[in-house]
């Protein structure tokens, strides 16, 4: 059968308007399509290639996997689980782990465990969820209405109750919202989708005081912005306030669908036998791959090397920007950066996407105004440098119409 970009059109809900060309391969920071032609990978599948395409690690693990034992189901615990779920206790704050299949299930878990731990510990007044507009959690209808962009969440009945939203690095507007009756508040260590939002120190200090004050839990969407992104094993790291639960998925399975969600051992206790569950949660295919993806990110080498990458890319925009004069700014941390349009530009982060792969970048973008970066964690310098030329032209192409 001969597939094609029409075929999509075809067979496919209506949901995604994916490029015209078709990947086939992917090794390190390049993929080539149907044609054969090779592009540079600057968008690692939105922030979940941590490791590139097809790295020795992950295929020897998969194929060790592979030919043991796929699938049990949470009736049985399987080895892959419980060795990765000790490395991950090992690794941060959480005592204890649950497994889910993405980062919108494992945002689901975190959610439901909130609004459990509160009901249990101070009764059903307080159960308001507080999230961060232009926030974004998963497209579950629990996670995309705690998600602060109603055009992601509207326009299908009823919305989860009880959510609220106050601005990202504004305490006087979370201040405004929370009370005793909080049970939660979620936010992401560095905004991704919403356009590459950094925190700042004082507000994300202040919203864990405000936790405190108030007995509501702090939830880290790290969905994004974990595994070694930030140059950090997790964010919240390199941030200096270490939350009570967790999110993480996309970069642990460098492309193997998995999800967890990090807590205590005294918050996990709420979601007891029964309470909550996944028949993949914890298949052992996903947690070999996230094991050896984990054992290679958490390095010294790994780590250090995403902040010296982080500069090759900020000094090789900024070098773009001295010609071309298209970015208000560069901004983010790692390698999730965001390129912000100036006002000449605004509105138009699509369009140089779309020059990007006709010149055979690929790229992202975080909403209409920003292009993402968001490549492999261990790119090489050399991958860095072509692709940021690729883009050059691509920006060249945009600016003189
Ligand atoms: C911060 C954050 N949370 C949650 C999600 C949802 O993850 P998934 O698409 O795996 O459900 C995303 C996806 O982009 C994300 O960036």
């Amino acid at each position: 059968m001969k597939v094609t970009r029409a075929l999509f059109d075809d067979v496919m809900a209506p949901n995604y308007n994916p490029a015209a060309m078709i990947p086939v391969r992917g090794e390190g920071s390049r993929v080539w399509d149907q044609e054969g032609i090779e592009y540079v990978d600057f968008a690692g599948g939105i922030a979940v290639n941590s490791l590139g395409h097809c790295h020795p690690a992950m295929v020897a693990a998969l194929n060790e996997q592979g030919s043991k034992l796929w699938h049990l189901s949470n009736v049985f615990t399987n080895e892959p689980a419980l060795r990765l779920a000790k490395k991950l206790t090992e690794m941060t704050f959480a005592e204890r782990v649950y497994f889910a299949n993405s980062g919108a299930e494992a945002n689901e878990a975190a959610l439901k465990l909130a609004r459990r731990w509160a009901l249990e510990h101070h009764g059903e007044s307080k159960n308001q969820i507080i999230a961060f507009k232009q926030g974004f959690h998963g497209r579950t209808f629990f996670t995309v209405t705690v998600g602060g962009q109603p055009a992601y969440s509207d326009g299908f009945g009823p919305k989860p109750a009880a959510v609220d939203h106050a601005v990202y690095n504004d305490l006087d507007s979370l201040k405004a919202l929370i009370s005793d009756n909080t049970c939660a508040v979620m936010l992401e260590p560095l905004q991704g989708e919403g356009g590459i939002i950094s925190p700042t120190n004082e507000f994300i200090q202040g919203v864990r005081e405000l936790c405190n004050q108030h007995n509501a839990l702090l939830i880290f969407d790290e969905v994004q912005s974990g595994v070694g992104r930030t140059g950090e094993l997790y964010a919240y790291m390199g941030l200096g306030v270490t939350p009570d639960i967790l999110t993480t998925a996309k970069a642990l399975g460098g492309g193997f669908p998995i999800g967890a969600m990090l807590t205590t051992k005294d918050i996990a206790a709420s979601l007891k036998v029964g309470t909550h569950g996944s028949t993949y949660g914890g298949n052992p295919l996903a947690c070999a791959v996230a094991e050896a993806v984990l054992d290679v990110i958490n390095s010294k080498e790994v780590l250090d090397g995403v902040k010296h990458k982080e500069q090759l890319f900020r000094d090789g925009l900024n070098a773009i920007n001295a010609k071309y004069h298209v970015f208000s700014e560069i901004r983010g941390k790692g390698l999730l950066l965001g390129a912000a349009l100036n006002d000449k530009y605004l509105g138009r982060s699509r369009d140089f996407l779309v020059a990007a792969v006709a010149e055979h970048l690929m790229c992202l973008v975080a909403g209409a105004n920003v292009v993402r970066f968001a490549p492999s964690l261990i790119i090489s310098d050399e991958d860095i440098k072509e692709g940021l030329a690729r883009f050059e032209r691509a920006v060249a192409k945009v600016v003189q119409g």
